[in-house]
């Protein structure tokens, strides 16, 4: 953003901030003036840090958000989209490491947030998909997920229930559900989820200053100048915090070599038992080893490489990487600062011990936190599963 048009955003801001108090009544609008001002500020920038893009079409957004949400879309009715990207839960699952599917099966990977899916060019952790229209459908007919037959059925599944079809008129101008038109809706919904709009966003992009703690800004500094930026970058319009490329940072590695150890299965969401290889064996549960992008690359370069996750509202996201193995933010930077899994060889050359101390760690885990966008902790009903002011624009 230019200084210019900068301004302008914030002078915008103010003036939905003195429309929303003057709206409001008595003494006590006028002593709240201050907070009024800032928490109109930040819903209307929740794309303050992030490039701009064009707002999907509401009534497209609209229908999506009820197909997410939609438990009849599985082939026995018990599982939606929402109950593996929780919205509540940063739309991701906080409690399982990896997604459990259809009938219980443990899924290899950890389901990614979908919060800010629109800045993401390659979907999925090894970037196998190109676009979230041709994403939105596969679910469906996964098998472990929610495992329909074909597409066919479940399109004259939708087409039987009467609560959409005024909801698909709305969108695209007729009653009639398609594979197309469900997909289009659910990007649409997705493309709504846009969370920027940060402390750290204000502190960087809006001028404000006193936005930051020192500790936080000392953990920027750290997060800068121990190379974090190599690949989550901050640009100085805006900041993805992710190259949208695919690394080694030794976290495969790490799972396969605790595997040998032990193994944490899930029975049931909430309920573990750890098994020992021996164990393991009697039941037949093989590991799962998991390549990466070299399963859609073959390239033996891209061994245990995974898409550059966004930090943005990391703190929300628990837990972390491809798989989910690292538990808190500070298991991340314990991870780093020991120089990932030293014994992959095919680790990224850039990922070295750091001489980072106990408090230094702190400090760039305080920065993380910082990255959380302030519409989604204002209250616990996630702000954006509703259309942002300027989408349904
Ligand atoms: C059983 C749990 C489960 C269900 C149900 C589910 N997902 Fe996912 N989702 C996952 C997992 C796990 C991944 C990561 C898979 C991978 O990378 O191989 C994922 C990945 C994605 C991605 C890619 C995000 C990114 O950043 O790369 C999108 C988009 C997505 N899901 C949308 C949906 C939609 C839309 C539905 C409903 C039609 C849905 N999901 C249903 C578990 C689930
Ligand atoms: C060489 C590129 C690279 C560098 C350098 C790097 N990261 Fe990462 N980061 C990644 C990749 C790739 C992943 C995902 C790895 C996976 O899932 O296996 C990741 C994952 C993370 C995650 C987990 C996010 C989530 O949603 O699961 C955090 C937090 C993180 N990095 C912080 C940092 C910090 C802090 C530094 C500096 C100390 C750093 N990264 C340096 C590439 C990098």
């Amino acid at each position: 953003m230019s200084q210019a048009s900068c301004v302008l955003a914030v002078a915008l801001a103010g003036l939905l901030a003195a429309t929303a108090a003057s709206g409001a009544s008595g003494a006590s609008a006028a002593t709240e003036a201050a907070d009024v001002v800032v928490d109109v500020a930040d819903v209307a920038n929740v794309s303050l840090g992030l490039p701009a893009l064009p707002a999907p079409p509401a009534a497209q957004v609209a229908l999506g958000r009820m197909l997410f949400f939609e438990r009849r879309l599985s082939v026995n009715g018990s599982l939606s989209c929402a109950m593996c990207h929780v919205p509540e839960q940063g739309f991701t699952s906080n409690e399982l490491r990896t997604s459990v599917g259809m009938e219980g099966v443990s899924l290899r990977r950890n389901a990614p947030t979908l919060l800010n899916v629109a800045h993401v060019p390659t979907l999925f952790h090894d970037g196998r998909a190109p676009s979230l229209e041709s994403q939105a459908l596969l679910p469906l007919l996964h098998p472990d997920e929610m495992a329909n037959a074909s597409l066919k059925t479940v399109v004259a599944r939708v087409a039987t229930w009467p609560a959409y079809r005024p909801l698909f008129r709305r969108a695209f101008g007729s009653a009639a559900a398609t594979a197309p038109r469900m997909a289009q809706a659910l990007a649409a919904f997705q493309r709504s989820l846009v969370a920027g709009g940060s402390r750290f966003d204000r502190w960087r992009f809006a001028g404000d200053k006193a936005a930051l703690s020192v500790q936080e800004q000392q953990g920027f500094a750290l997060f800068q100048s121990q190379g974090c930026v190599a690949c989550h970058p901050v640009g100085e319009r805006h900041a993805l915090l992710s190259d949208q490329g695919f690394h080694n940072v030794g976290v495969q590695a790490r799972s396969d070599a605790l595997r040998q150890q032990q193994l944490t299965v899930q029975l049931l969401p909430g309920l573990q038992a750890t098994l020992t290889p021996a164990e393991l064996a009697r039941v037949g549960v093989a590991g799962s080893p998991d390549l990466g992008r070299q399963e859609v690359t073959h390239r033996p370069a891209d061994a245990r490489a995974f898409r550059t996750p966004s930090l943005r509202n990391v703190a929300l996201t628990a837990p972390y990487m491809h798989d989910g193995s690292i538990d808190t933010l500070e298991a991340v930077l314990d991870h780093y600062i020991a120089g990932g899994w030293p014994a992959d060889a095919a680790q990224d050359s850039r990922i070295r011990p750091l001489a980072v101390d106990r408090a230094g760690r702190d400090a760039i885990v305080a920065f993380l936190r910082t990255l959380t966008a302030q519409h989604l902790t204002a209250g616990s009903a996630p702000r954006s599963v509703e259309p942002t002011a300027a989408a349904s624009r």
